[in-house]
């Protein structure tokens, strides 16, 4: 039960993102639309996006339209695919199950967060397309290795490394909205936040038979799995440096991607230690403010790969065409994240079906009006950018 996604009046993400602040109270809602500070670089990540024109090619047919990637030699049929959206099953019972699902439907992947309310066993079995675990290392070393194993059991097919996470950002909407009141299971602390869930009755209830505030189970701790209040102190305390990636490397024997990059130097880093993709992002602006966005620094890393392994990129997209521009530009593939979690917050499965359905379809007007019949043939050829960015 959610708001109807599939009205006629949904016609872009941006209708999808309203439907979710209907349907979820402001902390929830806050928690997934705001950013770090100013919130200078939230608005950028998706200007930035504007400063880029396209060079059509006119007057060519192009009947169908190839979408595929191929990304660490998984094959998508779409080029993007799910990032990690923590506690998703605040916004939606089971959340993170249900988007994985949709994910598989659409075939492309789903990426799930270390602060997934959903064991990650239960995310893999969801769909049939890849799935990759992002890791923190909260809880520690120890803590860690137990999840990479599960992972590895589990099928999941990389494992991405988020490096931009030493502290968490300050987000000051969570703090107007008491977000920590509420989480500090304190009823003289939560009172005067209360209000603001129960004139959402509809996301109450299901939140609530859903088993109301979560757990982390892929951050299984000795006293059992890790609770909301710990996170803050335990993501300082388990800063990931990059000597780590040498043992997560080696415990997970298989593909690595950092996710973080905002610099080519960074990423040179990355390939000298061995990963396998690396991903531009700046957490879609909800770490450090006034960072540059990631489209603008985009051109850059590209540029410091030379080709040797994939580029990913997220942040500020919304619409198809951004998709388009990102991998004219460079990038192999790219993620996707506030799109689908406001189509998840709007209306569970359909809302992110929704979202992943009206990016896709403009990708593929994009294409046409480009002239191009094949996302891998498209290049920098199809776009101009400010000179500043090259
Ligand atoms: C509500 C929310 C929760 C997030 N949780 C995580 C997380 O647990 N791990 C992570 O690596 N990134 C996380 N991110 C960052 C996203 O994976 C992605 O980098 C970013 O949101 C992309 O920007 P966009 O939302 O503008 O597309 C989160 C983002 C949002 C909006």
């Amino acid at each position: 039960m959610g708001a109807n996604v599939s009205s006629t009046n949904v016609v872009n993400i941006s209708d999808l993102r309203l439907l979710a602040k209907k349907r979820l109270p402001q902390m929830v809602f806050d928690y997934i639309d705001s950013g770090a500070d100013r919130e200078q670089t939230l608005s950028q990540n998706c200007t930035a996006f504007k400063e880029i024109y396209f060079r059509p090619r006119c007057a060519v047919a192009t009947p169908s339209c190839d979408l595929n990637i191929s990304v660490l030699d998984q094959e998508f049929k779409l080029p993007f695919i799910l990032a990690p959206v923590g506690s998703s099953r605040m916004f939606y019972p089971k959340g993170e199950v249900v988007a994985a699902r949709e994910a598989g439907i659409a075939g492309t992947g789903y990426t799930l967060s270390t602060l997934s309310g959903c064991r990650l066993e239960e995310v893999k079995q969801a769909t049939n397309c890849p799935a990759w675990y992002q890791l923190y290392l909260l809880g520690g070393r120890d803590v860690a290795m137990q999840t990479i194993e599960r992972a590895k059991s589990a099928g999941f097919s990389a494992i991405v490394v988020t490096i931009d996470t030493p502290i968490s950002g300050l987000r000051e909407r969570d703090v107007r909205n008491g977000t920590k009141q509420l989480l500090s299971r304190n009823p003289i602390q939560m009172l005067p936040y209360i209000p603001q869930m129960l004139i959402k009755p509809c996301w109450l209830t299901q939140w609530l038979g859903d088993g109301g505030l979560m757990s982390f189970p892929n951050v299984e701790l000795e006293s059992g799995p890790m609770g909301y209040t710990e996170i803050g102190p335990a993501l300082e305390e388990s800063v990931v440096t990059w000597e780590d990636l040498n043992w997560i490397r080696e415990a997970w024997g298989g593909k690595i991607i950092v996710k973080g990059i905002h610099i080519g130097e960074d990423a040179r880093k990355a390939i000298d230690l061995g990963v396998d993709a690396v991903v531009v992002s700046n957490h879609g602006a909800r770490q450090l403010d006034s960072v540059a966005p990631t489209i603008q620094v985009l051109p850059e890393v590209v540029k410091a790969v030379n080709g040797e392994i994939d580029v990913l990129i997220d942040g500020g997209i919304r619409r198809g065409g951004d998709v388009v521009k990102a991998l004219c530009l460079g990038a192999k593939g790219v993620l996707i994240s506030r799109a689908y979690a406001y189509g998840l917050a709007a209306g569970g499965g359909p809302g992110v079906a929704k979202a992943i359905e009206i990016i896709k379809t403009d990708i593929l007007r994009t294409m046409k009006l480009l002239g191009c019949d094949s996302v891998k043939k498209l290049d920098r050829s199809f776009v101009t950018i400010p000179p500043s960015w090259a």
